[in-house]
């Protein structure tokens, strides 16, 4: 008989200490759809998770996997069962990892025909993140110019590419050995290890109108200079802690006191700390509209053919330990995927 297959994390280990096991098909609860997992894969968060750095995770030991792409399986009553057999898209924050993952059918988005369900992953919560923080949160126009830290990373490459589809001029900082990939982006490259501030004032003398900066309260200070009167900060990542020891909390409030000091100045510019999973618990009925809005534009730019997925390498799930250890190793570039 078949089973379901799912990757635990018992606690804070090194890749090679995740546990494979397996438990029987789950049947879907009434509004529920159990998703039989065509691609999931590794972000930034896991690696947090395993360190036990990711600010809000949940008591160990638990399955990780930020989102994933898959048909539906089984649908519970009072669903539309139209969505059986139906490819779709999901984030689940954890619990992707695994062969058969149960969500509320309210918060699946349909993947367009034709687009591959390894490179739908890549846009699942890289592809949130970025749509909101660019439309929602820094609101940007054509003709503006926006710097983008790590701009080959999972968000950042995303973000690029959907700001370069709305008209606007993108700066952004990575390692030399990922310039060449950004120019193919149409991105103006600038290598984080030189004087970034310089090499920005010389690209854009009066400032930029966005900075979209995931490397922490540093960083953040240094890019709320370099914004133009009116810009917006868009702070949503403290990866520049990732190997800290001490409260992992600490990090995010130092960002949040910096931003709620900046806005409280009167200085005509906005600073906002951006997180994916924000009101999700007061205003659950937007939040998921707005997520299931903004997932179907950004799946539907890339079947358009506006987004090039970066895909690092595919694993069999079994396999999770060495698809973390090269997400880790940062040799590669693009998201690492992980398949039935
Ligand atoms: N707030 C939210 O809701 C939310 C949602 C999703 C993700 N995030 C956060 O977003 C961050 C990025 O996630 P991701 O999945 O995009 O990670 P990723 O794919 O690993 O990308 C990270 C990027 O950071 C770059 N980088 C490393 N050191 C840098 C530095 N000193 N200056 C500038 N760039 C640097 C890397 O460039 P090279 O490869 O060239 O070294 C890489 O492109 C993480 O902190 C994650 O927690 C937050």
């Amino acid at each position: 008989m078949e089973q379901r297959t799912e990757i635990l994390l018992p606690g804070v280990v090194d890749p090679d200490g995740l546990q494979l096991r397996t438990s029987s098909i789950p049947v879907p609860g009434a509004g529920q759809v159990v998703i039989r997992m065509e691609a999931t894969g590794v972000s930034f968060a896991e690696q947090q998770m395993r360190r036990g750095r990711y600010y809000d995770q949940p008591p160990f030991p638990f399955v990780p996997g930020y989102d994933l792409v898959g048909t539906v399986e089984a649908a519970g009553a009072g669903t539309d069962s139209a969505l059986l057999g139906q490819r779709v898209a999901a984030l689940t924050k954890i619990g992707g990892w695994a062969s058969h993952v149960t969500v509320e059918a309210a918060d699946v988005v349909p993947v367009p025909a034709g687009v591959d369900p390894a490179e739908a992953e890549t846009v699942v919560v890289n592809g949130i993140t970025a749509w909101q923080m660019l439309h929602r949160k820094a609101r940007v126009k054509a003709g503006q110019t926006i710097l983008v830290h790590g701009a080959n990373g999972g968000v950042g490459s995303t973000l690029a590419q959907l700001a370069r589809l709305a008209g606007v001029r993108v700066i952004g900082t990575a390692s030399s050995r990922n310039h060449d990939r950004l120019r193919d982006l149409g991105v103006i490259p600038i290598d984080y290890r030189t004087d970034v501030p310089a090499a920005v004032r010389e690209l854009a003398p009066e400032g930029v109108d966005a900075v979209f900066d995931h490397l922490g309260v540093s960083s953040v200070r240094q890019s709320w200079r370099l914004l133009a009167p009116g810009g917006t900060l868009v702070s949503y990542g403290s990866a520049a802690t990732l190997d800290d020891s001490g409260s992992k909390q600490l990090p995010v409030l130092k960002i949040l006191l910096r931003v709620w000091a900046w806005n409280a100045l009167p200085n005509g510019r906005h600073a906002y700390f951006y997180n994916i999973w924000a009101g999700r618990s007061l205003a659950k009925r937007r939040f998921r509209t707005r997520l299931r809005q903004d997932l179907t534009q950004v799946l539907q730019a890339m079947a358009e053919g506006h987004i090039d997925a970066q895909i690092a390498a595919r694993f069999p799930l079994a396999e999770a330990t060495d698809a973390l250890r090269l997400a880790e190793s940062k040799t590669v570039t693009g998201k690492v995927i992980l398949t039935p």
